[in-house]
């Protein structure tokens, strides 16, 4: 197949996005699929887009590992000039001659449906949910009230929206949460904007940082347990995994610098919680109307009780992320999963 694999972008999470797309990039080139990755945001120059899948290239040349902080999006931004389209040079040609485009983006533009939402629009066939539930999944606070509506269970919380009439009576109500509790931007991932404070002392530098991210902050109740999450594809859960920092909370620089965090892969948390874990997230995916694949991040307690936090809709997919490594679990290879993920998203257009 004609494949373009879609990474990069001007989101907090493009270097992520860019060591994902490279993976899935190379596992797609091994498996015999033309493949051509671009950076969606930056584009590519002096290139025949009617001709580019007969090209002799390493397209991932150059692609560094991910950074201990998340990148600098002005110095991003100053690469493209005057430019204002957010689509790189040759990149939708490009998109329009493949017969579909491998979703390696996260964050904002491009985990958040607008690209979806775009390229419905221009009829390019993508991978992974639609642009409705990528929107939905991408504001926390939705996310969280999707959950309400659908008996998944999620930590109690205030949302507090910069310069809304009722900013000072949520932050009131949001006091009420307690502490420790969790400050994050709504639209944030990779735990960029994410702040766990002890007293109220910490609020409103939180806030602030947080508001620096989004006009709109949660403020959450913080639980105490084992961090997990659980992907899903096809709407069956595939194990879960467990994943606990070796210091501090499961930050950007936790998230990616080797060694830096245990995963356990299938959690060690007995069949009835696995079972639990795994139905609460298969829920979770359905209430949020979503389709082919997506992985839900939850916490369980000592009692027992699972909480959903959110849903990512393009979940980390480099060959050690999370979500691969699960299907591991269940035989399938890392290559495999990136064509199998191929094939559930053509099914959408048949
Ligand atoms: N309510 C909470 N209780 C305890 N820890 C939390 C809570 N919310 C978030 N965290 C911690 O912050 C991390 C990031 O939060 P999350 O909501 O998953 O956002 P994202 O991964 O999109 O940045 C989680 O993986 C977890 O370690
Ligand atoms: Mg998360």
């Amino acid at each position: 197949m004609n494949i373009v694999v879609l990474a990069g972008g001007n989101s907090t999470e493009r270097d992520v996005s860019l060591i994902s797309g490279t993976g899935v990039y190379r596992a797609l080139k091994e498996r015999g699929h033309n493949v051509v990755l671009l950076d969606v945001y930056l584009g590519v120059q002096d290139v025949d887009p009617e001709h580019v899948f007969e090209l002799d290239r390493d397209w991932s040349e150059g692609i560094q590992a991910i950074k201990e902080l998340n990148p600098d999006l002005n110095a991003i931004r100053a690469m493209k000039g005057e430019d204002r389209n957010f689509f790189g040079e040759n990149v939708i040609p490009i998109c329009q001659k493949a017969e579909i485009v491998f979703m390696a983006l996260h964050g904002a533009n491009g985990e958040d449906g607008r690209i979806q939402a775009a390229f419905d629009l221009m009829g390019i066939p993508y991978t992974g949910t639609d642009y409705l539930s990528s929107a939905i999944c991408m504001d926390k606070a939705v996310t969280k009230e999707f959950f309400k509506s659908g008996d998944v269970p999620t930590p109690r919380s205030v949302t507090i929206i910069k310069g809304a009439p009722d900013y000072e009576e949520s932050l009131t109500e949001a006091k009420k949460i307690g502490y420790p509790c969790v400050v994050k931007a709504c639209n944030g991932g990779s735990s960029v904007g994410v702040y766990i404070i002890d007293s109220e002392a910490e609020l409103g530098d939180a806030l602030e940082k947080a508001f620096s991210y989004d006009r709109k902050v949660l403020i959450e109740e913080f639980i105490k347990g084992r961090e997990l999450t659980c992907g899903i594809i096809n709407g069956k859960a595939l194990p879960v995994v467990e994943i606990a920092p070796v210091a501090g909370f499961y930050d950007y620089k936790n998230k990616y610098q080797a060694g830096s965090t245990i995963e356990t892969c299938p959690a060690q948390i007995g069949d009835e919680n696995t079972a639990k874990v795994q139905e609460i997230c298969e829920r979770a995916f359905h209430v949020l109307g979503l389709v082919t694949y997506a992985r839900i991040d939850a916490i369980l307690t000592e009692n027992g009780d699972v909480y959903c936090l959110e849903a990512n809709t393009l979940p980390g997919m480099t060959p050690t992320s999370l979500l691969p490594q699960e299907a591991r679990e269940i035989g399938l290879s890392y290559g495999e999963l990136c064509e199998h993920i191929i094939e559930l998203s053509m099914e959408k257009y048949r």
